[in-house]
């Protein structure tokens, strides 16, 4: 059993903070949490931590990204820029398919040394557990590489997300033709193997539509996949409605969206996760945050890392963007990079806040709460701690 004692821990509001507390953790779990007064005595103590009058908080958790790809789509940025869209772009074979040809080229110890790098870059703001789709490989041996290469990932835990669906691959002539292949030879591997147990897909005008991707839904959910859909990001599409009917975890992006649907995602657990960066890059509204909080919706944020259309890691950059163009309080955008993020995941059991039976991941800092998603590309110094133990040295301000 180790103690971390003489902190200031913030409460599950993000509000404010409670003087001189303490956490008693065995085995990366949180045994007890509370006022140092009140710590249980005749314990066995193997170590103690003085933090020395810190403030703590859960650390980061960063729940959608497509960290996994080689190449480069700069130009593309410099194109779009020009005017040209991203789904011109798509349909003269560039976008998510130039992604592609690259990534299947790549060998697996590139993508490792690739990947690798982006998941220290992560690390270093804070994050301690972190969600990669696949989907810039779209056949079952160059998928199965990318999501086998995210076993070898030192540092943060990895959620692996299935995202064969990601758009139609290029040997295919039409997308029923494509799914059915994904559904009935692609995921039963991808099971067995025990490669993920997460299904997305991208339901959008000119990718997937709703009768073939509900079909493809329904064969990721017999075979006992969690699902989660990238949804209303370009137009009103069916990807918020087959998220309520499949009981997805969550529904991404979340940027076209009527009074009614909202009312509906109240009244459910799925979770929206709003994705700024990419509005940035694709110069599109932003979601509409506030009605979605003030509704009662879960609503969490990520930084959609990818090379297309959100090609930042910066987790500042999210919570800004949130706060400056979406109206999120600062507490919002905490809740949305803990437990919001976590319940997206669903591994709300597990992680997202401190409490007992929880793994011991958090955030210790000198600065205030008030500093953080303040300043784009700059987390304020602070230590990092997975499952008890201090990951990174003291990170500076950069
Ligand atoms: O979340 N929308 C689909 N997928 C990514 C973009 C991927 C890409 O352009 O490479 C997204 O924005
Ligand atoms: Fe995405």
């Amino acid at each position: 059993m180790q103690i971390f004692k003489n902190f200031r821990l913030v409460g599950a509001d993000f509000k404010g903070s409670q003087a001189k507390s303490a956490m008693l953790v065995d085995k990366g779990i949180i045994q007890w949490v509370g006022l140092q007064s009140k710590v249980p005595k005749n314990l066995k103590i193997k170590k103690t931590i003085d933090l020395k009058n810190q403030l703590v908080f859960p650390s980061f958790i960063e729940c959608h990204t497509h960290t996994v790809f080689a190449g480069s789509r700069a130009e593309e940025f410099e194109m779009r820029n020009n005017g040209v869209s991203y789904l011109e772009i798509a349909e003269k074979g560039g976008g998510i398919i130039s992604t592609v040809k690259a990534t299947r080229k790549a060998s697996s110890q590139q993508l490792v040394e690739l990947t690798q790098k982006r998941v220290d870059e992560f690390l270093k703001q804070g994050v301690s557990t972190l969600e990669i789709k696949s989907g810039y490989a779209l056949d079952l041996k160059n998928e199965i590489k990318t999501l086998e290469i995210l076993k070898k990932i030192k540092g943060p835990r990895i959620i692996p997300t299935f995202l064969g669906a990601h758009a139609r691959a290029p040997e295919y002539n039409s997308n029923s033709e494509y799914l059915e292949y994904l559904a009935k030879e692609v995921l039963p591997v991808i099971k067995k193997k025990n490669l993920s147990n997460r299904v997305d897909i991208f339901i959008e005008n000119k990718f997937f539509e709703k009768a073939e991707s509900e079909k493809y839904l329904k064969a990721a959910a017999d075979l006992g996949f969690e699902i989660t859909i990238h949804a209303n990001q370009l137009s009103v599409s069916a990807g918020a409605e087959l998220a309520l009917q499949f009981m997805a975890k969550s529904a991404d992006h979340m940027i076209n969206l009527n009074d009614e649907i909202i009312k509906s995602y109240a009244r459910s657990k799925t979770v929206a996760v709003l994705l700024p960066t990419a509005d940035l890059y694709m110069k599109c509204a932003y979601p509409p945050a506030r009605k979605l909080i003030d509704a009662g919706v879960r609503v969490a944020l990520a930084t959609d890392y990818n090379p297309g259309t959100a090609p930042s890691q910066d987790l500042s950059l999210v919570g800004l963007l949130a706060r400056l163009e979406m109206k999120m309080t600062l507490p919002e955008v905490f809740k949305a990079y803990t437990i919001a993020a976590a319940q997206a995941l669903g591994i709300d059991a597990e992680e997202g806040s401190l409490e007992v039976g929880k793994r011991a991941n958090f955030i210790c800092t000198e600065s205030d709460l008030s500093d953080f998603f303040y300043s784009a590309g700059k987390m304020p110094e602070h230590q990092l701690f997975i499952l008890g133990e201090s990951t990174t040295t003291r990170q500076k301000t950069s």
